[in-house]
């Protein structure tokens, strides 16, 4: 049986992610507090795909423990049919899509990908990203006010990203109007665009994502290089390699995962920093000493990726609730985050936390993360050149948020890089 939600808390009512985040986080402080898992009905925004349907609704699990538990247990908390959305997608949607598969297809696309980012390639993408924070921040900095999202944290993780695929510059504003589309499923218009018809602008970016790449994948076939889509298209030591759709669902996957998370997590680390100047100081005077403590509480701090749903495999009981073969959950990594029993001031920002068992890239289990570590990297590299370049740096006004439920993305936020 669910346990009676608390009447004034409707996580599915759309209007509850336009609250401040204060509010939001009072919110999600009680329902930890609360025993059992909250039960909420599909939102009435959710997107569903031609083929698709809404389905049920979902058990809330905000407490620490309790996403823990459920990630450690993948067997019964399974990915598939979706991670990323209430509704469930049309079949065969996510066939190659591995944050959204269960073993032995998942292990197998893991293992695949994991052999790609071998230690040179990864230090090779190091160098390669502590270049384009250079180029970057000498490009903006001194160049007075901007929108820190539009010309410093969008950019950086699209060439990244570009970069390590093999994607030529003439390509990078449309990938990037692809990812803002199917990462808010149509609820902010002004973020992701069309909302008259949000299921054509998603399927149509998926679309368009996938023939890039298609078509840059054969390339490679003949044309080999150093990039990240020549190791996943031709055969590794195990001569497993991607097939075409395998490839295309992996490079949306790094688009949306990769991208619009590093994008979110900058932007929120730039606020942060300004609103608490201790913390910035502090980090100014050792940038490399600091850097993963620093970029792993920003995305603690941050969570941009708000929640990822499981789906029950088996009857299981979590958090006090019994569960039943199919029943989804939400895992609200966002809360796990806040959560005072995991903790100590959960809700202070500091840079030097240690141990911070934050959530914010999924875990612990099959589905960490696998660009945790070029993410913490991003973030340092970026920042260290801000420290170097334009150490006044600030925002200077209010971050404009991107209006979502799943991601906690920032959609401008005016700055001062000085
Ligand atoms: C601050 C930036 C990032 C955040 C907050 C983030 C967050 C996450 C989270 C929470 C998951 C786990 C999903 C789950 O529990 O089901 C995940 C998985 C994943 N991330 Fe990231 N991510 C970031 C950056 C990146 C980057 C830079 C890449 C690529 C280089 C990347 C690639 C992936 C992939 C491929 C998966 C799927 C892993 C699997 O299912 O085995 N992420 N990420």
């Amino acid at each position: 049986m669910p346990f009676e939600p608390i009447a004034d808390i409707d996580l599915s009512d759309p209007a509850f992610w336009d609250l401040p985040i204060a509010s939001r986080e009072g919110a999600f402080a009680r329902l930890r507090a609360a025993p059992g898992l909250p039960y909420f009905d599909v939102p009435a925004d959710e997107l569903v795909l031609p083929g698709g349907e809404a389905g049920r609704g979902y058990y809330a699990v905000t407490r620490h423990k309790d996403v823990l538990e459920a990630n450690r247990h993948a067997e019964v908390f399974r990915s598939s049919p979706s991670s990323s959305t209430i509704a469930d997608p049309p079949p065969g949607l996510n066939d190659g899509n591995m944050i959204s598969l269960d073993n032995p297809q998942h292990a197998r696309l893991r293992t695949i990908v994991s052999n790609a980012y071998h230690p040179t390639r990864i230090a090779q993408l190091e160098a390669a990203i502590d270049a384009e924070a250079a180029a970057l921040v000498g490009r903006v900095a001194g160049t007075g006010d901007c929108d820190f999202v539009s010309e410093v944290a969008a950019p950086f993780p699209l060439r990244n990203t570009c970069l390590m695929m093999g994607i030529p510059e003439s390509s990078h504003a449309e990938v990037l109007a692809c990812a803002n589309t199917i990462m808010v499923q149509g609820k902010d218009p002004a973020y992701g665009g069309s909302s008259a018809a949000p299921a054509d602008a998603v399927i149509g970016s998926f679309l368009t994502l996938a023939g890039m790449i298609a078509d840059l994948g054969a390339y490679r076939v003949e044309h080999p290089s150093d990039d990240v889509t020549t190791a996943l298209v031709n055969a590794d030591i195990d001569g497993e390699r991607l097939t075409t759709d395998e490839l295309a669902a992996f490079f949306i996957l790094l688009v949306i995962g990769g991208i619009e998370t590093t994008v979110a997590a900058l932007a929120h680390g730039l606020d942060a920093l300004t609103r608490h100047p201790e913390q910035k100081a502090l980090w100014q005077a050792d940038p490399d000493g600091l850097a993963v403590t620093a970029a792993n509480e920003i995305v603690r701090w941050a969570t941009p990726a708000m929640w990822f749903r499981r789906t029950v495999a088996a009857p299981v009981e979590l958090g006090g609730t019994e569960l039943a073969k199919g029943d989804k959950v939400l895992l609200f990594y966002s809360s796990a985050n806040r959560d005072e029993e995991a903790f100590a001031d959960a809700e202070v920002f500091d840079v030097t936390r240690s141990p911070n068992p934050h959530v914010g890239f999924g875990g612990p289990g099959e589905h960490f993360c696998l660009g945790a570590h070029l993410a913490r990297r991003e973030l340092g590299s970026l920042f260290r050149e801000l420290f170097r370049v334009a150490p006044g740096f600030e925002a200077t006004g209010e971050p404009v948020p991107v209006r979502s439920s799943f991601y906690n993305g920032i959609r401008s936020l005016p700055c001062r890089l000085g």
